[in-house]
């Protein structure tokens, strides 16, 4: 999938707005090789990948060297599917210079777009990336990246006037050239008229079942975490029994010294 056909999920003709868009994060080679025998949409190296890859208990010390590396990984093995490279904490709130710079990083390691977290001091950007060749996806609702101004990882929109902050965010997001617009745990309600008043796609985390498409983290679509689900994923496999299981085994076969067998091992 590509660009146009991404926004024509939306907006493009009736056999062209055949169905939802659904976008999965990704941040290693061998699951973006996986991914890529899938039918899925497009993939996200998401900043989430610091909380996922690396423990850490946010998504600021994604580095903008650290997301090179991983989206560089990802695409190698990503095939023809889409991929879209977070900018991290802070990356892009620089000069104009160090902003393009740190996007040309992402774009030069093989991504296809890059997302960035609010509206707010970030059109003119977009307007420039945009009119400069790279597509831009927005991030509104739940921007992790202000984790410590919104007091926690909230719901986002609830009172009225929170509401209609994140609806005009989102028009000045489409207007400054966003390709697409995730939206992060937001009441549905607010997630249905946004949805319905843009002509770019949403695609919706926590946000309900209307938005254009969806998006959840590998480890929670894999069943990988073993700490904390939130309520808006759903589990598709229970990876961490089958990961468990299948090292456990392991050691039971070398213990039992069956493991390696002859037709394991050279003569
Ligand atoms: O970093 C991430 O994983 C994301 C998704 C939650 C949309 O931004």
């Amino acid at each position: 999938m590509n660009i146009l056909e991404f926004k024509n999920r939306k907006t493009g003709d009736k056999s062209e707005r055949v169905r939802k868009l659904s976008l999965i994060t990704c941040y290693d080679y061998t699951s973006a090789c996986l991914a890529s025998q899938t039918s899925i949409d497009a993939l996200l190296v998401g900043d989430s990948l610091a909380m996922t890859m690396y423990g850490h208990s946010s998504t600021l010390p994604a580095t903008l060297e650290l997301m090179a590396a991983h989206t560089a990984a990802v695409v190698r093995g990503a095939g023809d599917k889409m991929v879209i490279a977070d900018l991290p904490f802070l990356s892009f709130r620089k000069s104009l210079s160090d902003n393009v710079n740190a996007v040309a990083l992402l774009m030069q390691a093989g991504a296809h777009a890059v997302k960035l977290e609010g509206a707010a001091g970030n059109c003119e950007l977009v307007q420039h990336l945009v009119q400069s060749g790279v597509p831009v996806m927005g991030h509104l609702g739940l921007t992790p990246q202000s984790v410590n101004q919104l007091g926690g990882y909230k719901v986002q929109g609830r009172e009225a006037s929170a509401a209609q902050a994140i609806t005009k965010a989102a028009l000045d997001l489409e207007a400054a050239g966003c390709f697409s617009v995730v939206l992060e745990c937001v009441p549905s309600a607010l997630a249905r008229e946004i949805t319905a008043n843009l002509m770019i796609p949403t695609i919706g985390i926590g946000a309900g079942p209307d938005t254009d498409g969806q998006i959840l983290v590998w480890q929670d679509l894999l069943g990988l975490n073993t700490d904390f689900t939130p309520k808006f994923v759903r589990t598709y496999a229970n990876g961490a029994d089958v990961i468990r299981a299948a090292i456990d085994s392991y050691v039971h076969d070398v213990r039992e010294q069956t493991f390696p067998s002859p037709k394991e091992s050279y003569e």
